[in-house]
């Protein structure tokens, strides 16, 4: 049998408990939203939700790992100040262990938007391009070296929309957790491995060395939580070379763009919406930008090491 990282056997996550799945399972499937437009929470102000906003949104964490808020600002106004009341709201839902990342502003967020040919290191980089992003979560390649803390949260906010197209698919790793373990618990084990799922070594433009990430793509952490790794492209990506796992990528990967899971939602978000979640698997459709630099498409990440706080209301 694979080897699986520790997981304790109450979870219903260890292959093995079949019970708890099956509570666990129920539960998730009725509980989780069965059309984006039940993610939406209108947020009149970004630096203080009321309770009855931070509710909706925590609930919806729980459900779906993932909630839409909407502050209805449809200006497209880049700001220093919008940021900072980015990561207010951020903080709000639990998240404060941001990253670090190379191309972070002052600010400390992420601007995602069309680099041009002069900026390094963004430039060749697909996200600060127009093209299409296959199916991801964010920093699947921060796991398993030195010093490095997993991504399990994330916070995309749309500033400007493109002029057409770039819009999000949307998962909950959940889903994709029980749509797997149904076919067959043993693509679950395979992808539990510890090494199921490698980047190789990688050479930064400024010459520092990113390390060979290998780990699995779902596990289970301190507080029970199941989190995933996972990139749809196959270049720089080594799977655990093992019948299992390969039929298990297949499946996944097929699950993805099949068209045929209901919960894969399909999104455009408005300028002032944004996607808070538990850095749940998305794509970005290919986009057409404005000319006019100013209404160019423009989002703002900020990605995090711990995961949205749980609802008090609710035992966890
Ligand atoms: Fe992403």
């Amino acid at each position: 049998m694979t080897k699986i990282n520790s997981i304790p056997l109450g979870s219903p996550f260890h292959p093995e408990n079949a019970r708890e799945y099956e509570r666990w399972r129920e539960w998730k499937l009725a509980a989780h939203p069965s059309v984006p437009e039940e993610l939406v929470v209108p947020v009149k102000d970004l630096s203080s939700p009321s309770e009855k906003e931070e509710e909706a949104i925590l609930r919806l964490c729980r459900a779906a790992n993932m909630a839409i808020y909407d502050t209805g600002r449809r200006d497209g106004v880049d700001s220093p100040q919008l940021a900072e009341e980015l990561k207010s709201f951020a903080a709000h839902f639990g998240l404060i262990d941001r990253e670090r990342h190379r191309s972070m502003r002052e600010h400390e967020l992420v601007d995602i938007r069309v680099a041009s040919k002069e900026e390094r290191p963004r430039q060749g980089f697909i996200p600060y391009t127009t093209r299409r992003l296959l199916w991801h979560t964010d920093g699947y390649y921060k796991y398993g070296y030195e010093g490095v803390r997993p991504i399990r949260a994330m916070i995309l906010h749309c500033v400007r929309q493109a002029k057409e197209g770039g819009e999000n698919e949307l998962l909950d790793p959940d889903i994709t957790y029980i749509r797997l373990r149904d076919e067959n618990p043993d693509y679950i084990r395979a992808l539990m491995a510890p090494d199921a799922m490698t980047i190789p070594e990688f050479m930064e433009e400024d010459g520092r060395v990113r390390p060979e990430s290998k780990g699995p793509v779902f596990w289970v952490d301190a507080d029970g939580n199941l989190n995933m790794r996972y990139t749809e492209r196959s270049r720089h990506i080594i799977w655990a070379d093992d019948d299992t796992t390969r039929k298990a990528v297949a499946f996944l990967r097929d699950l993805l763009r099949s068209g045929d899971e209901p919960f894969l939602f399909r999104v455009r978000m408005q300028p002032g919406q944004g996607l808070l979640c538990n850095n749940v698997l998305h794509t970005r459709t290919e986009f057409i930008d404005h000319e006019e630099p100013e209404r160019r498409r423009l989002l703002y990440r900020g990605r995090y090491a711990n995961r949205v706080r749980a609802p008090q209301s609710i035992p966890a």
